[in-house]
């Protein structure tokens, strides 16, 4: 039996280490096995990447860096050339693109924070983390997005990243949000207990299941809306690319959150599924206000009874992708064209557009 077989599994739970993973180096110990891994509460000390033992979170950070892009790669012309043309666009079409891009635009780095904050420091698996350092710079190139879109179309740069502020609704999806970031805020927050455990995964749950996984698809039903019907084709263009990174950001929480489920059973009781079943539903309910804000009166076949529909559909594949029955037993997707937006044969053909092309190592000046 070789040494590492005889070492405990190295966890920090319960020990009053730190437990971000930023244990003292062990030194003359053998290799780390994979089998020791653990999501959350492991020692990891230097954050080593092999042997990797969560294989999905690495195919996620290649997947990540294969869809790369940037915004400014998408040519706007059609799109300044719209909105400038009095009557190019309805009022209707004005006031939710501008609430739609408003949330947005301070919704991407709202996430980014909660990653880099919150969640980086709590999940100590390094393949993990190598994913999550691909999520950081692919939420920092989508609020790059939002001041390239509204650089391009000269929008009101204060009026649009205040609409936090000044569209309650919005207001309400982000002071929601908030509380679970700031509920491990505190400096001396450590996991390693069954209370503090669940206020990590109340925080996955909050950003990748209702923030990127509910919250952005009525957004992104919106503008591929429009696109379709051959509006603001460059905006829509972005959407799609921004669409399929979160497809991934939200399958890589789900995986979080059913790997931590089998790695720790104790944390999912009775009572918080049924908190988690109450967090889905106040999330939904949160949304339909929300879409009602950006289209008072309906447009383009969406109206805010087809996005409610649409939002209980999601909502409950949601939750069951997180083992929870189905909360409103909605069965029909209003929107069937949203699959076709993700479909990612579609999309490769997509990226055959591209205007620019990357820079590559060799072609980099230095002078
Ligand atoms: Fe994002
Ligand atoms: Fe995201």
């Amino acid at each position: 039996m070789t040494t590492s077989e005889n070492r405990a599994a190295p966890t920090a739970a319960g020990t009053g280490a730190d437990t971000s993973g930023l244990g003292e180096i062990e030194r003359g110990a053998a290799p780390v096995d994979a089998d020791h891994k653990r999501m959350i509460n492991a020692r990891a000390d230097v954050n080593q990447l092999l042997p990797l033992k969560y294989h999905w979170a690495w195919e996620k950070y290649l997947a990540g860096c294969a869809n790369h892009w940037m915004p400014t790669e998408v040519a706007m012309q059609a799109d300044i050339a719209l909105w400038r043309t009095p009557g190019g666009l309805t009022d209707d079409e004005r006031l939710m693109l501008t609430r739609n891009l408003g949330f947005f635009a301070t919704a991407e780095s709202l996430v980014a924070n909660n990653i880099v904050l919150a969640v980086y420091r709590h999940l100590t698996n390094p393949e993990c983390r190598q994913y999550l350092l691909r999520q950081s710079f692919e939420e920092a190139v989508h609020t790059h997005t939002f001041q390239y879109v509204c650089e391009s179309l000269g929008l009101d740069e204060g009026e649009l990243f205040n609409k936090y502020r000044t569209v309650p609704s919005i207001t309400e999806k982000d002071a929601w949000a908030l509380r679970y970031t700031q509920a491990l805020s505190d400096p001396d927050f450590r996991t390693g207990t069954p209370e503090a455990d669940r206020a990590f995964l109340r925080d996955l749950i909050a950003f990748y299941v209702v923030f990127e996984g509910m919250w952005f698809y009525t957004g992104f039903a919106q503008i591929l809306a429009l696109g379709r019907r051959n509006k603001m084709v460059g905006i829509a263009e972005q959407y799609q690319y921004i669409l399929r990174d979160e497809s991934i950001h939200l399958n890589f929480g789900i995986d979080c959150i059913n790997q931590i489920k089998i790695e720790n059973p104790h944390l999912w009781t009775a009572e918080f599924v049924a908190e988690i079943r109450g967090m889905l539903h106040q999330a939904c309910e949160l949304e339909v206000a929300y879409a009602r804000d950006t289209m008072p009166r309906g447009m383009l076949g969406l109206t805010a009874g087809s996005c409610e529909q649409y939002l209980r559909f999601i909502t409950d594949r949601r939750a069951e992708q997180i083992g929870i029955a189905p909360l409103f037993g909605e069965t029909d997707n209003p929107f069937p064209w949203m699959s076709e937006a993700m479909d990612l044969r579609k999309e490769k053909n997509f990226f055959e557009t591209r205007v620019t092309e990357y820079r590559t190592g060799g072609s980099l000046d230095w002078d």
